[in-house]
C-alpha cells in the first residue's frame, strides 16, 4: 500500500512521515532527497549546476541506494550532505528540469513497487502515484512554516531570511512546468498550522486504518 503525501516546504512532511513509519510497518521514502542527492553529487564534480542537462548526466552515472532511509552512493551514506545551504540554494531549480523528474520518478516507482511505503514530495499524489490508496495534502501558512524552520536551525540566519526563502521556494514549487505542487482533488487535506505532530500522525493513521478495515 502506498501513502502519498504532498505539501509545501517546511510543512512537516518529513518529520510526520518519519513518525508514521516508526508507528507502522510502512517504510519512509523522501523524494526530495533524490533531487538533493543529484544536486549535491553534481556540485561535487565541480561542474556548473545551472547546466541542467549536465546534472542529468551526473545522475545517470551514479546509482543511488536507499538503506535504512538514508541515500547511499557507492556504499557511502550521503544523507547528511543533502540539507546544506549550497544544496538548498539550487535544488528547486534542478528539480524543475522535466527530464530529471522523469528519471527520479522511475526510480521512486521501482523502489515502492509492491511495498508498504509512505512517499512524500510535491507531485507524489498527482504525478508519481496518482492511484495511491491514500493521498494526503499537508498545508500550513508560510509564516508558521518559516517559524518552525527558524527554530530548528536559528544559527546564521534571521527569521525574515527564512520566511523569504520559504516564499521563494513556494513560488518555484507551485509554478514548475512539470510536477508543480498542487492538491490532488481526492487528497485528504490537513492544515498542520495549529496541530502537533502527534495529532497529525493520529489523523493519518486513522485514515490508513479505515482503509485497511474497509
Ligand atoms: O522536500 P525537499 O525540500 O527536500 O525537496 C527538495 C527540492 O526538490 C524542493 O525544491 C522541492 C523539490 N521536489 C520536487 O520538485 N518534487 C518532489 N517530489 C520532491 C521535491
Amino acid at each position: 500500500m502506498i501513502v502519498a503525501i504532498d505539501g509545501p516546504a517546511g510543512v512537516g512532511k518529513s518529520s510526520i512521515a518519519k513518525m508514521l513509519a516508526e508507528k507502522s510497518t510502512f517504510t519512509y521514502l523522501n523524494s526530495g532527497s533524490f533531487y538533493r542527492a543529484y544536486t549535491y553529487l553534481h556540485q561535487q564534480t565541480g561542474k556548473d549546476v545551472t547546466d541542467l542537462a549536465g546534472v542529468l548526466a551526473t545522475a545517470q552515472e551514479v546509482q543511488l541506494r536507499l538503506i535504512d532511509g538514508h541515500i547511499h552512493v557507492n556504499g557511502i551514506d550521503i544523507e547528511d550532505k543533502l540539507r546544506t545551504k549550497e544544496v538548498d540554494a539550487v535544488v528547486a531549480r534542478v528539480s524543475a528540469y522535466p527530464p530529471l523528474r522523469s528519471y527520479v520518478n522511475e526510480q521512486l516507482k521501482e523502489i515502492a513497487h509492491g511495498e508498504d511505503m509512505i512517499v512524500e514530495g510535491r507531485d507524489i499524489t498527482t504525478v508519481v502515484f496518482p492511484d495511491a490508496e491514500l493521498k494526503i495534502y499537508f498545508d500550513a501558512k508560510p509564516e508558521i512554516r518559516a517559524e518552525r524552520r527558524f527554530k530548528q536551525n536559528p544559527e546564521g540566519t534571521t527569521y525574515e531570511e527564512v520566511l523569504a526563502g520559504v516564499k521563494a521556494r513556494d513560488e518555484i514549487d507551485r509554478n514548475k512546468a512539470v510536477g508543480a505542487l498542487k492538491q490532488a482533488e481526492d487528497a485528504l487535506y490537513i492544515d498542520t498550522s495549529y496541530l502537533t505532530m502527534e495529532e497529525v500522525c493520529e489523523k493519518v493513521l486513522s485514515a490508513v486504518f479505515a482503509l485497511k478495515m474497509g
